[in-house]
C-alpha cells in the first residue's frame, strides 16, 4: 500500500444535514486543492446553505460559519443537482439520515434505511469511472453489503458502459453536535472500514491531510459499522448511569457533582460524561440503541437486548421524573401557574431539538395546564411549534392556560413566572442576575435547574425556592 498516488480530485456528499455539512465544511478547509460538494433533495435546505446572511445556514455549530464564509463557492459548493456531482467525483460521502423505523418490519427499533437505500441507487445510476462510496451515516451492521448490491446490480445493467466500478468502505462518523468542528478537526480517532486496499489509502490520505496517521484506524467494514453503535451505547449508558445516581443522591443528602468528581478522578472511570441531567436527547443514542436492541434480538440475544434497553427506559424515567417533580411541588396543580423554560435544544451551542429533553417536559406541563413560556437562543419559535399545537393543548384563555408562548427577551420570560425551568446548559444562563430577575416572579417561586449549572451562592438573596437535580431542594439564604 506504500506507493499509492493520492487521486481524490472531487468529492461529492450526499446529505447536507449536521453530519455532512461540517463534516464536508472542515475537509475543504483542510484540502484547498480538492472541489467538495454537498447535495441535498431539500431545495431550501441548500438554500439557506447558500444564503449570503450567514446567520441563516441551516446547522449552527461553533466555528461553522467562518469556515463556510472562506470556502463556498470556492472549493466548497450546495447543490441539489445530484446527478452532476455524483457522475464527477472519485468519492462519495453517504451522511443521509438513518432514524428509527415508523411502521414495517422492526418498527420502533430498527433503523430505517431507505435513504441510505436511495442515495445508492442515485450513486448507482449517476456514478461514472470508478467511485469509491463512504458510508458516513450510521447503519446497522452488514449495511454496507446492502449498498454493495445495489452498486453492483447497477454495473452488470449499465447501458453498455462496463467501466463503471464500485469500492464501498465505512467510516462513521464521531462528532457531538456543539463541538462539531473542534471533534473534525482534532478527532480522538477515524475509522475506515473496508477490503479494498486501493480505496482505504485513498481515504486515509484524504484524511492525513490534516490528522495524524496514527488516529486512523483500519478495520473490517462490519467491526467499523458496530463500533460506531458501541460508541453511542457506552455513552448513553453512561448518562443513564450517572442519572440513576442523581436520583439516588436527592433523597440520601449526597450531591451527584461531588459523587461525579470522586468517580471521575479514579483513571479508569475518567471525568468526562458525568453530568446528571434531565435525561439524554439528540438524533444519535436512543436511535442507535434501539438499533442495537433490535440487532441483538435478531440474533437472538434476548439478555443483551433487555441489558441496552435499560439504559432507555432509565433516560425516559429521568424525564418524567423531573416533570413530576415540578408538578408535585406546586401539590399536583399547575394549572393557573406561569412556568419559564430556558433552553429547548437537546445541549447547548446548537440549534438541534431532536430528542430533545425539553419535548416531553414542556409536554408533560402543558398537559397539566401549566402557562409555559419558552426562551433558547438558537432554537426559533417555528421550530418549537412543530412539537406542540396550541390549539389543540389545554384549554385556550387570556392566561394561555397549557398553552405555551415564545421568547427572547428573559424579562418578559420572568415577569410573573412562579418557576423557571433550566433546560439546556446554554452559556448565557450562568450570567443571570438572580437577585434582580427574581424581583420580577411571583412569590413564592421557584428555580428547577436540571443541568446543575446555578452556583448556590448565585441565589442569595433572591427568595427563590431552589432545587438542583442529584442534590434536590437547596435552601438559600
Ligand atoms: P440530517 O437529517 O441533519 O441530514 C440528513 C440530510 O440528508 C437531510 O438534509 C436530507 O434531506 C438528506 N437526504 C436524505 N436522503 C437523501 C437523498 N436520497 N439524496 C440527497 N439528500 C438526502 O441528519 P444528520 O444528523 O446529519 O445525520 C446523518 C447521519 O449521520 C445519520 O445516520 C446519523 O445517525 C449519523 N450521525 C449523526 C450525528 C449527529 O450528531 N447528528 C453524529 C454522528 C453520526
Ligand atoms: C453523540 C456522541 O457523543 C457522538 O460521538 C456521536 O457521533 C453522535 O451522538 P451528540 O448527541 O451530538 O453526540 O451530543 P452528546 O454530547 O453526546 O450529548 C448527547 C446528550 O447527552 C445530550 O442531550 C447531552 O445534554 C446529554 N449529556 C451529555 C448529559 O446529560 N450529560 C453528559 O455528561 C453528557
Amino acid at each position: 500500500m506504500n506507493n499509492i498516488t493520492f487521486l481524490i480530485k472531487k468529492i461529492c456528499c450526499i446529505g447536507a444535514g449536521y453530519v455532512g455539512g461540517p463534516t464536508m465544511s472542515v475537509i475543504a478547509e483542510n484540502c484547498p486543492d480538492i472541489n467538495v460538494t454537498l447535495v441535498d433533495l431539500d431545495e431550501k435546505k441548500i438554500n439557506d446553505w447558500n444564503n449570503s446572511d450567514l446567520n441563516k445556514l441551516p446547522v449552527y455549530e461553533p466555528g461553522l460559519k467562518n469556515l463556510v464564509e472562506k470556502n463556498r463557492n470556492i472549493n466548497l459548493f450546495f447543490t441539489t443537482n445530484l446527478n452532476q456531482s455524483i457522475s464527477e467525483a472519485d468519492i462519495v460521502f453517504i451522511s443521509v439520515n438513518t432514524p428509527t423505523k415508523t411502521n414495517g418490519l422492526g418498527s420502533g427499533y430498527a433503523s430505517d434505511l431507505k435513504w441510505v437505500e436511495s442515495s445508492a441507487r442515485t450513486v448507482a445510476k449517476y456514478a461514472s469511472g470508478h467511485t469509491i462510496i463512504v458510508e458516513k451515516s450510521t447503519v446497522p451492521v452488514r449495511t454496507a453489503e446492502l449498498i454493495k448490491s445495489i452498486l453492483s446490480s447497477s454495473c452488470n445493467i449499465s447501458e453498455g458502459n462496463n467501466s463503471k466500478t464500485f469500492s464501498v468502505l465505512s467510516s462513521p462518523e464521531f462528532l457531538a453536535e456543539g463541538t462539531a468542528i473542534k471533534d473534525l478537526e482534532n478527532p480522538d480517532r477515524v475509522l475506515i472500514g473496508g477490503e479494498d486496499e486501493y480505496a482505504i489509502e485513498q481515504l486515509s490520505l484524504l484524511y492525513q491531510k490534516w490528522i495524524p496517521k496514527n488516529k486512523i484506524f483500519i478495520t473490517n467494514v462490519w467491526s467499523s459499522e458496530l463500533s460506531k453503535l458501541t460508541a453511542n451505547a457506552f455513552l448513553a449508558q453512561r448518562i443513564s448511569s450517572i442519572n440513576a445516581m442523581s436520583a439516588l443522591c436527592e433523597p440520601t443528602g449526597a450531591d451527584i457533582k461531588e459523587v461525579s468528581r470522586a468517580i471521575g478522578a479514579d483513571s479508569r472511570i475518567g471525568t468526562k460524561f458525568l453530568n446528571a441531567g434531565p435525561g439524554f436527547g439528540g438524533s444519535c443514542f436512543q436511535k442507535d440503541l434501539l438499533n442495537m436492541i433490535y440487532l441483538s434480538r435478531f440474533y437472538g440475544l434476548e439478555e443483551v437486548a433487555n441489558y441496552w434497553e435499560q439504559v432507555i427506559l432509565l433516560n425516559e424515567w429521568q424525564k418524567k421524573r423531573i416533570s413530576k417533580l415540578i408538578i408535585e411541588t406546586f401539590y399536583g396543580t399547575v394549572s393557573l401557574k406561569k412556568i419559564g423554560v430556558l433552553g429547548f435544544a437537546f445541549k447547548s451551542n446548537t440549534n438541534d431539538t431532536r430528542e430533545s429533553p425539553s419535548i416531553s417536559i414542556v409536554n408533560e406541563l402543558l398537559e397539566n395546564g401549566a402557562s409555559v413560556v419558552i426562551h433558547d437562543p438558537k432554537v426559533s419559535e417555528k421550530q418549537i411549534s412543530k412539537f406542540f399545537d396550541n390549539e389543540k393543548i389545554g384549554q385556550s384563555n387570556s392566561n394561555f392556560e397549557g398553552r405555551w408562548r415564545y421568547t427572547s427577551d428573559l424579562n418578559l420570560l420572568f415577569k410573573d413566572a412562579d418557576a423557571i425551568i433550566i433546560l439546556t446548559e446554554w452559556e448565557d444562563y450562568l450570567h443571570i442576575k438572580w437577585k434582580i430577575m427574581s424581583k420580577l416572579m411571583r412569590k413564592p417561586s421557584w428555580l428547577f435547574d436540571t443541568r446543575g449549572i446555578v452556583e448556590e451562592e448565585k441565589l442569595n438573596g433572591s427568595n427563590i425556592n431552589f432545587w438542583r437535580v442529584g442534590k434536590g431542594f437547596i435552601k438559600t439564604t
